[in-house]
């Protein structure tokens, strides 16, 4: 219990915070990346519609080589060195046609990335989700279909004893300031 009779937060989300800096020499190895993508699948999903898709690079592997290519100028002075990168996909559409697949896709797909996120914590990982690439290059590069939305990759390694320098200070709104309704509206 924290002092005012709140419950403390788990020490893996307590822990948890986004580094732009990943040491190079450290490699994620598969079976981390299989437990990650295994609390992904884990996942709840609207209608248990499982929306989502994860394509994976591991340092050093060719998918990495073509993926790294395709950072903005921004994150390529970061995430290259992570030991893994992961595009994370979500199933906007039935193939072929404007029909949604499910109107949750990128609601689903970001809880999966948050259950990624955790079970990197409890295996001593760090990941820091980015938006900074091109998003055209990745879906030119790896042939992604129309109905499939590439939407945010994750960087996943061990952190530099910093952290990185390129992480805003991390700042939250308080737990009274998210209730309903948000303060002046
Ligand atoms: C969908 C999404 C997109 C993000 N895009 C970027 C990005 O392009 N570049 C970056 O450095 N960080 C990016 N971040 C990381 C956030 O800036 C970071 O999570 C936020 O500042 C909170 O910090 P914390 O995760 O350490 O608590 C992104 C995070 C999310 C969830």
């Amino acid at each position: 219990m924290a002092n005012d009779g709140v419950p403390a937060l788990h020490p893996l989300l307590r822990g948890r915070s986004s580094p732009t800096g990943f040491d190079r020499r450290h490699a994620v190895t598969p079976e981390e990346m299989t437990s990650l993508i295994e609390a992904a699948r884990w996942a709840p999903s609207a209608g248990n519609s499982q929306p989502w898709s994860f394509l994976v690079a591991l340092r050093g592997d060719t998918t990495h080589e073509r993926l790294v290519r395709h950072l903005a100028r921004s994150s390529a002075r970061w995430a290259p060195d992570a030991g893994a990168l992961v595009v994370n996909l979500a199933h906007r559409y039935v193939a072929g046609t404007d029909w949604e697949y499910s109107e949750f896709a990128l609601y689903d797909l970001g809880q999966a990335v948050a259950h990624l996120t955790v079970q990197a914590a409890a295996l001593d990982l760090q990941v820091r989700q980015f938006r900074a690439f091109s998003l055209e290059g990745v879906v030119e590069e790896f042939g992604i279909p129309d109905h499939w939305q590439v939407t945010s990759m994750t960087a996943i390694g061990r952190a530099t004893a910093s952290g990185g320098t390129e992480a805003p200070a991390r700042e939250r709104r308080s737990v009274t300031d998210l209730l309903w309704p948000p303060s002046g509206e």
